[in-house]
């Protein structure tokens, strides 16, 4: 007998950053911080993301271009692979996210393309701990609490232990 199922995903929006805790406040600020070294000479279109690991270190990173398109990489990624490289398996707490165009943080949250989703879930079952994933627009911020909620039927031959 086939059985039906859904997936549920769980978010939050916040109008304002005076909602976040002073840890997420502090993640955004950093996210923000290195639009300043994004390398888009091609799109114009910064985007920075702070790691922040169980540690407590916070890891940023920007999205950088390359003249043959397809070899550059997300700003998500940037960062994810940097703190994986610098702290093998130490668990990411939270991740946000921010883009800007001409110099102006956009007004609507973007949210990680589907390849970078694809890495944050690896990430969660290496730390084997969900993580929030934070969304920052002007006008609105999206807080999804379990980065696997952005990714259902996700790959991966890192077992799921929070299972
Ligand atoms: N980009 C990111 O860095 N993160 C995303 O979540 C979406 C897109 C970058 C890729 C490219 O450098 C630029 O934004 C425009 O697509």
């Amino acid at each position: 007998m086939s059985q039906s199922k859904e997936f549920v995903v769980k978010y939050s929006e916040f109008q304002s950053e005076g909602e976040l805790s002073s840890s997420e406040v502090e993640l955004v600020r950093r996210a923000k911080q290195v639009l300043t070294t994004s390398y888009s000479p091609y799109s114009h279109f910064r985007v920075g993301a702070a790691v922040l690991l169980e540690n407590g270190e916070i890891i940023s990173g920007s999205n950088q271009e390359n003249g043959a398109y397809p070899s550059g990489l997300c700003a998500e990624r940037v960062a994810l692979f940097y703190a994986g490289a610098k702290y093998p398996k130490v668990p990411v707490v939270s991740i946000a996210i921010v883009a800007s165009y001409m110099d102006e943080i956009v007004q609507t949250p973007i949210s990680p393309c589907g390849a970078c989703r694809q890495v944050m879930i690896e990430y969660r079952n290496i730390g084997a701990k969900p993580y929030s994933v934070i969304m920052v627009g002007q006008g609105k911020i999206v807080k999804v609490e379990d980065v696997r909620f952005l990714l259902p039927f996700s790959f991966s031959n890192v077992e799921d232990a929070t299972k």
